[in-house]
Order: C-alpha cells, then structure tokens, then sequence
C-alpha cells in the first residue's frame, strides 16, 4: 500500500522559528490531529532523536526517575505525549536552568497544559507552546490562506471565485483530522469519528481524572454537539444526566483539556454595558460533532437550521486554525447584547484591531445580517477593522448591494468598477455567487462600508440613478459600436426609389 499523501502544515514555519530561540517547544493538540507527524518531520532533518512516552517501557522508565530520564536524553529529543509522565515538567526545567540551549526539547501534549496552570507555570519563560489543530481547509486545498490579513487590512480582493454551493455541506461533514479523511466513503469516516472520541475518553481521560461515570463523556459530548455554536448552558446541559452542576462544569472542563470542546468568551467593552456575559460552546472539529449526532450531508442539507449552527463552528474552527501559524497573535470571542444583536466570531489583533465575522447559513443576505456588525463598530470605535458576512448564501439582497454604492459612491464604486456585488465567502476560500445585478462579479461585502440604515428615500434614488447609468452605458455602447465598428454599407438594400 503506498504512504499517504502528507499535506503541508502551515505550521511548520513557526515550530522552525520557536525552535530557533526557545529551549523547550510544545506543540499540543488533540489526539490524531498530526502533532508526532509535524515534530519527526521537523525534527529529524535537525538531528532530533524520538522518546514516546505511549511506550510503556519508556513511560515507566520516565515516571520511576525524572531526573535521571531527563539528564541521560540526547542533546537534542522529541518527546512525544509529554502529559503521560507529569513529572517530566521539572525535571526539564533543572536542566533548562543548567543548560539553556535554544531548541533543545520538542514536547508534544494531546491535553492542554495552559488548563493545568501548576504544568504550564513551571516552564514559564522556557516554553514555546503551538496549537495545532487537525487539519484546516486550505490545507487541505494546498494553499496559503490570506483571509485574516484582509480581514485586519479591511480590504479584500474582488475576483471571481468558485462557489462550494452543495459542497460545502460535505466539506463540513467531513471535518478535519486526516485518518478520517483517508477513507474515501463518509459513512466510514462517521465510524472512525465516533470510535475517536471513544478511544480517547477510555485512555486519555482516564489518565487525566479518576472519574466514576466514564461513560457519561460521549453522552455529554454528543449532547453539547446539539448546542454546538450557541450559548453555554450548563443547567441545560446537566438536564438529561441527572448530576449537579458543578460536575457537569467538571467534565465540560475535561472535554475541553483533550480539545474536543471550546468555550467561546464573550467580549467586554467599556462603551457598551449590555453585553451578554455567558460563553459560547463549539466543538473541536464539525466531522466530530456530525458523527456524533448521526448527521449526513444529505440529513444537514435538509434540517437548514441545525446546517447553520454547523457551519458556524465549522467557520469558527477554520478561522482559529488558520490564527494558530499567524503572524500576530489573535484572541476569539462572540458578541451579543440584550437586544439580540450578535457577531458569532469576534477577533482581537493585538490591543487595537477588532474584526468581526459574522456567519449566515441562509439563502438571502440582507442588511439585517449587519445589525451586530454595526454595533461592535460604534463599541470598537478606532480598533475596528472590518466587519464581514460570510455564508452560503446564493442571492444577496439588492438593498445591501445598493447601500454599499451609495456609501462609496465617488470612491470605491468608481475606481472598481462593476465590482460591487455579492457576498459570499466561505473557509479559506470565497465562493462566488453571480450577481444577477451587476454581471458576475462579486466581492466581500464590509461592513464597515454600510451605512447605519438606508432610508427608503436614499433607496429609490440609487435604484433611479443605477438604472439610469445602466441606460446610458448601453446608449454609449451602442453608438460606439453602430459609429466605429458596425461595417459601413451593411445596413441592407437601399430602399427602392421610385423614379
Ligand atoms: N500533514 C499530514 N497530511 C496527511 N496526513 C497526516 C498529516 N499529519 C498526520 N497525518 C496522518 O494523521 C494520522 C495521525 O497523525 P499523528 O500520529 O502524527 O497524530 P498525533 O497528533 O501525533 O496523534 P496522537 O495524539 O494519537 O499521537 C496518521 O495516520 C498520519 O499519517
Ligand atoms: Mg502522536
């Protein structure tokens, strides 16, 4: 059988660069998502020997004397599923303290040791860490995304792009870790799913916590999958399983170490007092949370409700993968106020950009999907980059796309012309939708561009004047064509004249 094709990991550029000035490197993420793959391919060609603390020997011999393990290491060693032997943390650290050589430790961890503050707190100022994540859409097409530059520029580039229409809805079935993704029939890559996080509630969180109900786990993990994309409610949560609270919060805190769970803070801002407080909950990866509700492409394409709580995960995952190999280091929240106003994803760049993305599973966009958009541009003031609807969507209103000419009349509509036109955008790559409007161009609706309304007056008059432009560029074109380029004596016989 040939070796499976290994697809590029974006971020392989950062290991290479933490590597050069940090003496202990972790990357951690979750079970099958590629870490082993990513560190032997970097490491070996740098000289890198390989420890696995999966083998039970090596574990043993790890756990019985951390120091001793540690002292008789090469100079330079993976240490691959560092969270089995705990121990390993301190001992790394006497000898980062004896000998501080960059790039000297390349960790991998399948929990998260930042949830395990006395772990991450003992190699402060020593460790390195990188997320990664299974595998992220322009990944998997093989090419370097540039949504999140655009994003933070407020800018993006108008040009045709292919629309993923009714794949989409496969793509988000799928999801993204690559043993999945090898099996060629979906039903197949469902099975694995659901064997995953099986597999991994019996080994790796048994390691973590003695816990009596084990079993619970799948059971509460398939229940938050139904909540996917939507406020965290734990007594909602608690509800079916017949535990208090605190142990619900427990078990969501263990789902979340082995990384088959978010939780999405809200966002705070002086300027605005009504924000909703609560969480938002995401699962770690839409291949996941469909095998684990028994959804199909063909089910998600017929239940559009539950798609688009999908796809907002997906989006959301998509967006952080793509934020783990970023140059800047970007933080994720939602944004919702007491009057419903939301932006499902919000991204923080540094302490002065702010961008918002704001999900639409729907047929039509319209200058409603705005609304949240708008009011974190009042809250963010000056910090706001730019604002952008992404979804699936095959129309967008003619309202949306004439509020966007008539704010930008004399600037962008002249200098592009023609290149107003729809939405629509998806995971790593904009999908195009032809514009019935304006020919089939299309662009990233911002909101920042949109007015805060558009009255019905300012409606009609560009509605009026893009008709009239529309008469005249024909009139233009017609006597252009009729004066320079029609073949003169072709009009037809001469009519007969009579004597
Ligand atoms: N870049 C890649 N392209 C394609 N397949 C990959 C890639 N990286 C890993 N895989 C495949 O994914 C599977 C898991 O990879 P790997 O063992 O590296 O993950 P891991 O995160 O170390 O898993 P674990 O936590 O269970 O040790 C393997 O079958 C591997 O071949
Ligand atoms: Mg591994």
């Amino acid at each position: 059988m040939s070796a499976p094709l290994l697809r590029r990991r974006f971020a392989s550029a950062r290991l290479v660069e933490a590597l050069s000035d940090t003496p202990v490197v972790l990357i951690h993420g979750p079970r099958q998502c590629g870490k082993t793959t990513l560190a032997r391919t970097v490491g070996e060609v740098r000289g890198y020997a390989y420890h696995n603390l999966d083998d039970f020997v090596v574990l043993a011999s790890a756990m019985a004397d951390p120091a001793g393990f540690v002292a008789n290491l090469p100079e330079r060693v993976i240490l691959d599923q560092v969270q089995r032997a705990p121990g390993l943390f301190t001992a790394l650290k006497s000898e980062v303290n004896r000998r501080r050589t960059p790039g000297r430790f390349l960790l991998t961890g399948s929990a998260n040791v930042l949830l395990r503050p006395t772990l991450a707190d003992s190699l402060a100022g020593r460790m390195g860490i990188l997320r990664l994540h299974p595998l992220a859409q322009c990944e998997l097409a093989g090419r370097a995304p540039s949504f999140l530059a655009a994003l933070f520029a407020g800018r993006f580039k108008t040009r045709a792009y292919v629309r993923l229409g009714a794949r989409l809805v496969e793509r988000v079935v799928a999801g993204g870790y690559p043993a999945a993704l090898v099996r060629a029939a979906p039903r197949r890559r469902a099975s694995w799913y659901r064997d995953y996080v099986e597999a991994l509630v019996q080994r790796d969180v048994r390691d973590l916590a003695r816990i009596s109900s084990l079993d619970v786990l799948p059971r509460l993990l398939a229940f938050a999958a139904a909540q996917t994309a939507r406020l965290m409610n734990v007594s909602d949560l608690a509800g079916p399983f017949h535990l208090s609270r605190p142990t619900i919060r427990d078990y969501l805190t263990l789902l979340e170490r082995v990384f088959l769970l978010d939780v999405l803070p809200p966002w705070h801002s002086n300027r605005l007092s009504r924000l909703v407080k609560a969480p938002k909950v995401h699962v770690g990866d839409s291949g996941v949370a469909c095998a684990l509700l028994g959804l199909d492409a063909e089910a998600l394409r017929q239940d559009r409700s539950t798609f688009g709580f999908l796809l907002e995960t997906f989006v959301f995952q998509e967006r952080r993968r793509q934020a783990s190999w970023h140059e800047k280091e970007i933080r994720f929240h939602h944004f919702r106020d007491r009057d419903d106003a939301e932006v499902d994803i919000l991204l923080e760049r540094g302490a002065n950009e702010v961008a918002g993305v704001e999900v639409k599973a729907g047929s039509t966009i319209t200058l409603a999907d705005f609304r949240g958009l708008r009011k974190l541009r009042d809250a963010a003031g000056e910090r706001f980059s730019a604002g952008v609807v992404l979804g699936s969507a095959a129309s967008i209103a003619l309202v949306v796309v004439l509020a966007r000419w008539a704010r930008n009349r004399g600037s962008r509509w002249f200098s592009e012309p023609l290149q107003t036109g729809v939405v629509v955008c998806t995971i790593g790559q904009c999908i195009v939708v032809p514009d019935l409007i304006l020919g089939d161009f299309c662009t990233v609706v911002v909101a920042s561009w949109l007015p805060e309304d558009v009255g019905f007056g300012r409606f009609l008059l560009t509605t009026l004047a893009y008709g009239a432009m529309r008469i005249v560029v024909a009139f233009v074109t017609g006597f252009v064509l009729r004066e320079f380029f029609w073949p003169k004596g072709t009009e037809g016989p001469a009519p007969e004249r009579s004597e």
